[in-house]
């Protein structure tokens, strides 16, 4: 079997066209344009390099994109400052934090901050709490897109065994539950899982988030698995390859995504939708 590839970066294009088209019909009825504002603590060049990724995206489709770029210095209080400026501005319908922060900065204490009618990366415990109780409003952004991807397949998701390896709280653990809550038998993997191999050679649909690349031999992969690579590692020849050896896992999946063009243009798409949504939802 060759895998049919999912192509992440058309979806997420497709996505960004129709809400370029909802902005154009929401100036033309008058209304407010739905404003992004993305911080960046620090000069990480990944987080540069993402942080650019989404201001441009934002633009693109029309929104308003407010950039805030602080010095790596800057003290906890004068974030927790600025985003109390932004909870309060009526111009503002998204704010994002780039992560990770630095070390003296408390990630927990800077997402609790943030207003969670304008958690638009749906990190704040209030945004994951409703996703775990079924009643999902904003959602995290990379699985939200994940789920886009999966639902293009137009493979019915209930009943299947899923894997989810990584358990982080941007991707691992909202995964979990948007699996959970599509009818997923799953089962989450992190570093002191015994037995990995054995679980994702059962599984129907494995996606995996550790940041190493590689780490998923393409053997393991059950015939006719979906496959969902987050992985972005950047190897000494320059080459961007994914957490799992896509080669051979391509002769065993039924679909799977690239690395690049798969998942990452997806948390952009994600993060766009649900800024219109707090737009639309909470701020009209
Ligand atoms: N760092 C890595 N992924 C993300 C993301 O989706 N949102 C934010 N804010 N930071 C990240």
């Amino acid at each position: 079997m060759t895998a049919q590839i999912i192509d992440g970066k058309a979806i997420a294009q497709s996505i960004r066209t129709q809400l370029r088209k909802k902005v154009t019909a929401r100036k033309e009825a008058g209304q407010r344009i739905p404003g992004l504002a993305v911080i960046l603590v620090g000069a990480d060049p990944a987080s540069q390099v993402y942080v650019g990724s989404k201001r441009k995206a934002c633009e693109e489709v029309g929104f308003i994109s407010r950039s805030y770029d602080l010095e790596t210095n800057c003290s906890e209080d004068e974030l927790l400052g600025l985003i109390d400026n932004l909870n309060n501005d009526p111009t503002i319908d998204g704010i994002l934090v780039q992560l990770p922060l630095p070390a003296h900065i408390e990630d927990s204490k800077v997402i609790e901050r943030i207003r969670p009618d304008k958690d638009v990366d749906g990190f704040h415990p209030y945004n994951v709490g409703r996703l775990a109780q079924r009643i999902p409003v904003l959602r995290s952004c990379t699985p939200m897109g994940i789920m886009t991807l999966i639902k293009s397949t137009g493979i019915d998701t209930y009943g299947l065994d899923a894997v989810v390896v990584g358990a982080s709280n941007i991707v691992g653990r909202p995964m979990t539950l948007e699996l959970l809550l599509a009818g997923c038998t799953t089962t989450t993997c992190h570093r002191f899982t015994k037995n990995l191999e054995q679980k994702i050679r059962l599984a129907d649909l494995v996606v995996v988030a550790v940041g190493k690349p590689g780490f998923i031999p393409g053997e393991w992969i059950k015939p006719g698995a979906i496959v969902i690579d987050v992985g972005i590692n950047r190897l000494d020849n320059g080459n961007l390859v994914g957490d799992v050896q896509y080669e051979v896992a391509a002769q065993h999946a039924s679909f799977i995504t690239p690395v690049p063009g798969g998942v990452g243009p997806m948390t952009i798409a994600s993060l766009l939708e649900n800024t219109l949504y707090a737009a639309e939802q909470y701020h009209d």
